[in-house]
């Protein structure tokens, strides 16, 4: 990484979910200390960059069939360092008049996917959190890139960021709220760090770990996470782990991250 990337307001020596996961996948937009509490984690957790990798590959996959579909919209909230195969890329592959509406809290995020995207016009990079719904659907940029005044099915999607809201009553609440904005037609797609009962004293010590060095992480279980989409008619093979999702699984124990996708009955409010 050169100095000259390194914008003015990013504190490199705090670490970042989003340049922690950009060093996982390979990346180079990450700091010392960000490396260090990657491997912290990894110290408990050896199989972390694993799950990320199969969490990336789903995100892929999905897009693909989203956009396969007929979806031309895309709001991608929590969407990280941009990487090998980003929504747009893949989206704009199928057609390239798709949208993207990137969202992300951390500057690192943001300015970099600025940077790459500067005179894209298809695309839109929003500083914001996602645990304000409201402001995110009425910013102008969403609603005159995604149309969402006219009623178009747009996807929306949540991979690998809502363990990252650790209450649970919060977090329903926020996902209800992207929900019921979505017309009537749009799908909703979630990844989602999973609360296995194998091994749960390890995987605590590792959410222990992530916690203390970085931000407040929360495993839910397959249960959980399909009630996120509770009112949308679940896309098969269903709520399953990331690698099982529209590919043949590999064989042997299934990486703890899980995920599913639904989509807005169409007549529905
Ligand atoms: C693990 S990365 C996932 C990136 C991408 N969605 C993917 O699955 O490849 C999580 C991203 O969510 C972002 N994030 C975490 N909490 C957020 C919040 N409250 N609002 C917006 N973004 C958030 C982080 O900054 C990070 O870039």
């Amino acid at each position: 990484m050169t100095e000259e990337w390194v914008p003015a307001e990013v504190d490199v020596n705090r670490p970042s979910i989003a340049r922690i996961y950009d060093y996982h996948l390979g990346g180079t937009h990450n700091f010392p200390a960000d490396r260090e509490a990657a491997a912290q984690v990894v110290a408990s957790m050896p199989e972390l960059p694993a799950v990320l990798r199969v969490n990336r590959d789903f995100l892929g996959r999905c897009v693909q069939y989203l956009a396969d579909q007929g979806i031309r919209y895309f709001l991608d909230l929590g969407s990280g360092i941009p990487t090998n195969g980003n929504v747009h890329e893949i989206a704009q592959a199928v057609d390239p008049s798709a949208r993207v509406v990137y969202v992300d809290n951390d500057p690192t995020a943001v300015i970099h996917a600025r940077k790459l995207l500067a005179g894209n016009d298809r695309v839109a990079v929003l500083n914001a959190d996602l645990r304000e719904p409201k402001a995110i659907l009425d910013d102008p940029e969403v609603k005159r890139l995604l149309l969402l005044d006219l009623d178009e099915p747009i996807a929306i999607l949540m991979s690998a960021v809502l363990h990252f809201v650790p209450d649970d009553t919060e977090a329903e609440a926020l996902v209800a709220a992207y929900r019921d904005a979505m017309p009537p037609g749009s799908f909703l797609a979630i990844s989602h760090g999973a609360d296995t009962s194998e091994d749960a004293e390890r995987i605590d010590t590792a959410v222990q770990t992530y916690t203390r060095a970085v931000a407040p992480l929360k495993l839910r279980t397959k249960q959980q996470v399909g009630a996120f989409l509770t009112g949308l008619e679940i896309v098969e093979p269903g709520v399953v782990h990331c690698s099982e999702w529209r590919q043949a699984a590999p064989e042997g124990q299934q990486l703890p991250q899980i995920c599913g996708v639904g989509r807005k009955p169409v007549g529905s409010q």
